[in-house]
């Protein structure tokens, strides 16, 4: 079986799932990894047994390969992306596609110029609550959204302690991309305009010069308006690392989706946990869930020629929205699209 040649670029918090699932995906022969942290290589080559190297340059000069995975910080996609697709490879970016429309705009024409695939790490779309939101959306003819409310907000622990580039991000760019993907998925349509308030004070009181907080109402080409919440400061005694709700009203449906609550409690002698037990799990030996699923997903459809779930015009789209919002919080506006 000829299998395909796939490095992971940052092997960082969440880059290493891709690791993980390559190194278990029985299509794909992981090649490298690279990432500029020593730690962080030599962790990988003792335990996945995988070549490591601190630049995509000298990657990419040394090594053979179909595609990459782009797992490096919110605002460092762009340079890493752009470089390999130049080497005419097929590319999986971590959500978001970028922090600028600019940006995702130069990754979408050097993909059309180089004739390569990007897919974005949307893995939100692959959580069961949401397929079975969707789905039920679009189970009839009649039927049709009338308003919905999203929050996702990260416990603050997150933004000062999980990582380095706080600063460089903010609950929109790392928590209301996802938002605001999953929205236009289950809306099938644009958005039309935003407006949005926030606030900026415990996380620069803690030396991440970001928003606290920010609160958007969306509206969308069907004329359904979305509350949207993101907020970075959950208590760090909050039973899980995130917070996330969905009420959709529709024309003949109510549907709420509580993702805090994942059926499952775990006492220690520090807290109460809610793991979402459906995003990663370990099972005889390989990593399953939804977290896993969009990395397996890229590997089939560049096998077998499908279409991405989702790719980087969706990451564009999402990217204008989010750009928008971040006009509007400065404006203190309307900011139509
Ligand atoms: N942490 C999460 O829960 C989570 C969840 C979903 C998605 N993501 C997304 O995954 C991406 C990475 O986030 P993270 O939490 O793993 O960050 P992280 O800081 O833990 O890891 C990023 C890694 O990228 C490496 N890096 C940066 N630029 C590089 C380059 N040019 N070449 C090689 N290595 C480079 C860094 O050394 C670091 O190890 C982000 O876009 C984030 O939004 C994170």
């Amino acid at each position: 079986m000829k299998k395909l040649k796939v490095a992971v670029i940052g092997a960082g918090i969440y880059g290493i799932h891709h690791v993980d699932v390559y190194k278990q995906n029985p299509f794909v022969d992981l090649v490298a990894v690279c990432d500029f942290s020593p730690d962080i290589r030599k962790k990988v080559e003792e335990k996945y047994e995988v070549k490591t190297y601190s630049t995509v340059e000298e990657m990419l000069a040394n090594e053979e390969m179909n595609a990459v995975s782009v797992a490096t910080p919110d605002h460092l996609h762009v340079e890493p992306a752009i470089t390999c697709i130049n080497q005419g490879l097929d590319v999986l970016i971590e959500k978001p596609l970028a922090t600028t429309v600019k940006d995702c705009e130069s990754i979408l024409e050097a993909a059309k110029k180089n004739k390569v695939r990007v897919a974005v790490d949307f893995h939100k779309r692959w959580d069961p609550a949401a397929i079975y939101t969707f789905n039920q959306l679009n189970e009839s003819e009649t039927d049709y959204p009338i308003r919905g409310y999203m929050n996702m907000d990260d416990m603050i622990d997150v933004p000062t302690k999980w990582f380095k580039w706080g600063n460089a991000s903010d609950p929109i760019d790392f928590l209301g991309v996802h938002c605001v993907d999953l929205m236009r998925w289950y809306m099938g349509c644009e958005v039309t305009e935003v407006y949005s308030v926030g606030s900026k004070k415990l996380l620069p009181s803690l030396g991440v010069d970001t928003y606290d907080s920010v609160q958007s109402i969306i509206t969308f080409e069907n004329g359904c308006t979305w509350v949207l919440e993101n907020s970075w400061v959950l208590p760090s005694g909050f039973a899980k690392a995130n917070d996330s709700r969905t009420a959709i009203l529709t024309s003949e449906k109510y549907i709420r989706i509580n993702n805090q609550d994942r059926g499952v409690e775990m006492v220690d002698s520090e807290k109460t946990h809610t793991p979402n037990v459906f995003f990663f799990n370990d099972f005889n030996n390989r990593v399953v869930g939804f977290g896993a699923d969009p990395i397996n997903s890229f590997i089939d459809s560049l096998i077998d020629g499908s279409d991405f779930v989702a790719d980087v015009y969706d990451g564009l789209q999402a990217a204008k929205v989010t750009e928008a919002i971040h006009k509007s919080l400065e404006t203190a506006e309307r900011v139509k699209l």
